[in-house]
């Protein structure tokens, strides 16, 4: 346990240093090249000391299991007229995590419950996002706005509770809860609005938890999310705010 805190510690604070001007490039390819489309808002606190960018060189990359998950992933959503979910389920549980190799893409934010981190995308069919959760924090209770998510964990462990949605939210009292599991690292899971609602803890006091979640089509981006309240059942929509980083790259700060 020791050995995965100090490993999982490192690898989210660690700096490379971005004299080679490879690592440069692919730095500021990754900032103008999402600019466009990612959800900027001015609504975030500061970015903290521990947000600061990652980077690792490029000729690492070529070999990296992480990226050929991704670009597998890409490969199949890309191919096929709907997602074939077997095939990503099959893809997800085949990768073994190791810290070393998405690193660049987790960066934690005790201020938040989680931070969410964009790895890839293509707009209208999918996106791939690394959340790094905070020890102890929680999602709200959520819905996945029409769309398939697949989550697998990298790092430490994660409780889901799930619950029935209600027909007609905040008129039927507390939510009522259908499942309530513990994921640990490299475990695979699925959900979906036709299973309900879902909120998502670290449980842990002292260790980061990590996980990857493909989310297709990527309608909670576009049109965000409803998220419940578990005592009264209440909903309301929001929109999600923007990454925390973006291919592994911080953005600057907002303005205004
Ligand atoms: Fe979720």
């Amino acid at each position: 346990m020791a050995f995965l805190k100090t490993g999982i510690t490192r690898a989210l604070r660690s700096r490379v240093p971005t004299q080679n001007p490879l690592v440069r490039a692919e730095i500021q390819r990754g900032i103008t090249a999402t600019a466009k489309t990612a959800n900027w808002t001015s609504t975030t606190s500061p970015t903290p000391q521990s947000s600061t960018p990652v980077s690792f060189p490029l000729s690492a990359t070529s070999t990296n299991p992480f990226t050929t998950l991704h670009n597998d992933i890409t490969h199949s959503l890309t191919t096929t007229p709907s997602p074939h979910l077997p095939t990503l389920h099959s893809l997800l549980r085949a990768y073994s995590s190791d810290p070393t190799h998405w690193s660049k893409y987790a960066h934690a934010n005790p201020q938040k419950q989680y931070t969410r981190n964009l790895v890839c995308a293509v707009p209208g069919l999918f996106n791939l996002l690394l959340l790094v959760w905070t020890p102890g924090r929680a999602s709200p209770i959520h819905d996945h706005a029409s769309a398939h998510c697949l989550m697998k964990i990298l790092q430490g462990s994660i409780r889901e509770r799930r619950f029935a949605t209600p027909a007609h939210p905040g008129t039927s009292g507390p939510l009522v809860e259908t499942s309530n599991l513990k994921f640990g690292r490299d475990k695979v899971t699925y959900m979906a609005d036709s299973l309900g609602l879902h909120e998502i803890k670290n449980e842990s006091e002292v260790e980061y938890a990590v996980s990857l979640h493909l989310y297709t089509p990527p309608n909670a981006a576009v049109r965000g999310v409803r998220l419940f309240d578990g005592v009264s059942g209440e909903a309301r929509h929001v929109m999600q705010g923007e990454y925390d980083s973006v291919r592994g790259v911080v953005p600057p700060p907002s303005r205004g």
